[in-house]
């Protein structure tokens, strides 16, 4: 039985790719890759393609993760069916997915942070139009959500 989780953001080149790359390494590191599927995608197509950004890639291989192997690509219609959650990094994310997704699968679809119930806030904030701080501060985040999903997967094991 695995399980697949979707990380997702409005580009796919900064927050849900360090997600990816993140949690990635957490699922190996607990001897859980052949369980965890791990992907990510965008509500946009707009870096359909591309490597991600090169702050965040940075940021992320400072702290020795690996976010090479990841090209951006939209959010299908498959997603909604072959997704087992769908985990949006901020509330305009989690609005566009649900009202894309089809009304049986809307189940799969929560905030990536709302797993993260010691955090005082459920959203990763774009990092984009910023500075280098705010891709230190998505990999923190993610990081501590990362380890929060983990747990909360372990607990179906
Ligand atoms: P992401 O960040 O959603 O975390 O990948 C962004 C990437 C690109 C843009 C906005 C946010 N953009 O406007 O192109």
């Amino acid at each position: 039985m695995t399980t697949r989780v979707l990380f997702v953001c409005l580009g796919n080149i900064c927050r849900s790719p360090t997600a990816h790359g993140v949690f990635s390494q957490l699922i190996s590191n607990a001897g859980l890759a052949d369980r965890i599927l791990v992907d990510s995608a965008g509500t946009s197509s707009w870096h359909e393609g591309t490597v991600p950004d090169s702050r965040a890639v940075q940021v992320a291989r400072a702290q020795g993760y690996d976010l090479s192997f990841i090209r951006s690509r939209q959010v299908t219609s498959t997603d909604f069916v072959e997704q087992d959650l769908i985990l949006a990094m901020d509330n305009d994310n989690l609005a566009n997915l649900q009202a894309r997704c089809p009304v049986e699968y809307q189940q799969k679809i929560y905030r990536f942070l709302d797993f993260a119930e010691d955090l005082n806030t459920r959203e990763v904030p774009d990092p984009y139009y910023g500075g280098n701080e705010g891709f230190i501060r998505v990999l923190s985040l993610v990081e501590h959500g990362g380890r929060a999903l983990l747990a909360h997967l372990q607990q179906g094991y």
